[in-house]
């Protein structure tokens, strides 16, 4: 593998902006000769800077939902560019697609629009506060909601009182909810849940039932909010919010990455009951409204509701699901997958069942010399665009790369 450029170009960015590249598309936690930088995107694919080709398996961390330089969703962007983007106020788009969102979404109401999921989620967290006047919320021990003061994972930077009002609980575990819930007391503003768990490394698990139920229960009694993060999983697991499948509805739901295909569009959508608390409450943002970004999200909307997007991606990820275990049972590597096949957490463990982080590193790394894209500890995104052939040639890459390591 060629990286002169991949590394000038690290080396460069080392002088100029801290840590290089910073937050989660850093690659230094992942083997050096990871790309750092890309210089090509289509459909399912990935060009670095030393022209190798990868099949991608991350969709930039989840954006890509039809594939990069989708042609139709691209050019209601460009279209809607020219027309208007940002402007001294917002155009007829902002509206359009409230009204989609209230029609496609079930539990939806109301949209509140913003750029990246940490603005959906800080956003959810000011309307809940505000709604009765609580201050305490539930949070999922593990799971991730952005990154701001709030609910960075890592905590320099922040102050204990920026989390004084945070409890945590297990993810899929009512009792140590109803435990957090009691906690709170009177005090209980609203709980938070992703949709399925979607924690870093740990084993990714769907909802149980008895606990997306208490949840739903406790914000009831209490008169509190139920709050759904679906910055990750929406459109992905559903045409409509994550939770529908199960018949939980959130009060109020969070939006990103897929939204408008990987234009820069975050959504809040809510129910009635907390529409007086969100017009309450002053949030903005100088390019918060920009149209060309909702253009796209109606045209990926109107995708999502006419193409089999959904069980292609579902279908592709349980073919490489199936075929990864064939690939365990013949060469002896514990090959870990978790997850909804078209979000698959794949990682490789010990003989005892525990991660190996090392072997992990090791499996993605080589995988990097077959031009396959996988990520070494995060769950991974399938795009509309992965055809069978990828997935042929994924898995003939994890067959010689495993064979290899399993001896
Ligand atoms: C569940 C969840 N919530 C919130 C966020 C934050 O979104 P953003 O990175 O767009 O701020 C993410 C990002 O990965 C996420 O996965």
């Amino acid at each position: 593998m060629k990286e002169e450029r991949n590394k000038e170009l690290l080396e460069r960015a080392g002088k100029v902006i801290p840590n290089g590249v910073y937050g989660h598309m850093s690659v230094g936690n992942q083997s050096p000769r990871t790309p750092q930088f890309y210089a090509r995107a289509k459909g399912a694919y990935l060009w670095d800077y030393d022209g190798q080709r990868y099949i991608d398996y991350m969709c930039a961390f989840g954006p890509q939902l039809f594939g990069y330089g989708h042609e139709e969703i691209d050019a209601a962007f460009i279209n809607q560019l020219r027309e208007v983007d940002i402007a001294t106020a917002p155009s007829a788009r902002m509206v359009e697609l409230a009204e989609a969102y209230a029609k496609q979404i079930t539990h939806c109401d109301w949209s509140m629009f913003c750029k990246n999921g940490t603005d959906a989620t800080s956003m959810a967290l000011m309307v809940a506060r505000h709604y009765r006047q609580k201050r305490k919320v539930l949070i999922a021990s593990g799971a991730y909601h952005g990154a701001t003061t709030w609910c960075s994972p890592v905590a320099h930077g922040t102050l204990p009182e920026d989390r004084a009002h945070f409890i945590h609980y297990e993810y899929n575990n009512a009792e140590s909810l109803r435990a957090a819930v009691a906690e709170a007391g009177d005090d209980l503003a609203a709980i938070f849940a992703t949709p399925h768990k979607h924690d870093i490394i740990a084993t990714q698990e769907p909802p149980d039932l008895d606990y997306a139920r208490a949840a739903r229960a406790a914000c009831d009694e209490h008169d509190a909010l139920l709050i759904l993060d679906d910055v990750r999983g929406g459109f992905r697991i559903a045409r409509d919010c994550s939770w529908q499948a199960i018949d939980v509805a959130p009060d109020l739901s969070t939006w990103g990455k897929a939204l408008a295909n990987g234009h820069a569009l975050s959504c809040l959508m809510g129910s009635d009951k907390a529409k007086a608390a969100a017009s309450e409450i002053f949030v903005t943002g100088s390019f918060w409204m920009a149209a060309a970004p909702m253009a796209a999200a109606l045209k990926t909307l109107e995708l999502i509701q006419s193409t089999d997007y959904l069980e292609h991606t579902i279908a592709m990820g349980q073919a490489l699901r199936n075929g990864l275990e064939g690939i365990a049972k013949e060469t002896g590597l514990a090959i870990s997958q978790s997850g909804p096949a078209q979000m698959p957490l794949i990682m490789i463990n010990k003989e005892d069942g525990r991660r190996d982080m090392k072997l992990s590193l090791a499996f993605a790394d080589q995988l990097l010399e077959h031009g396959i894209l996988f990520h070494p500890y995060h769950n991974m995104f399938f795009s509309n665009a992965i055809s069978d052939s990828d997935i042929d040639q994924t898995l003939s890459a994890c067959q010689k790369v495993a064979r290899a390591m399993g001896q």
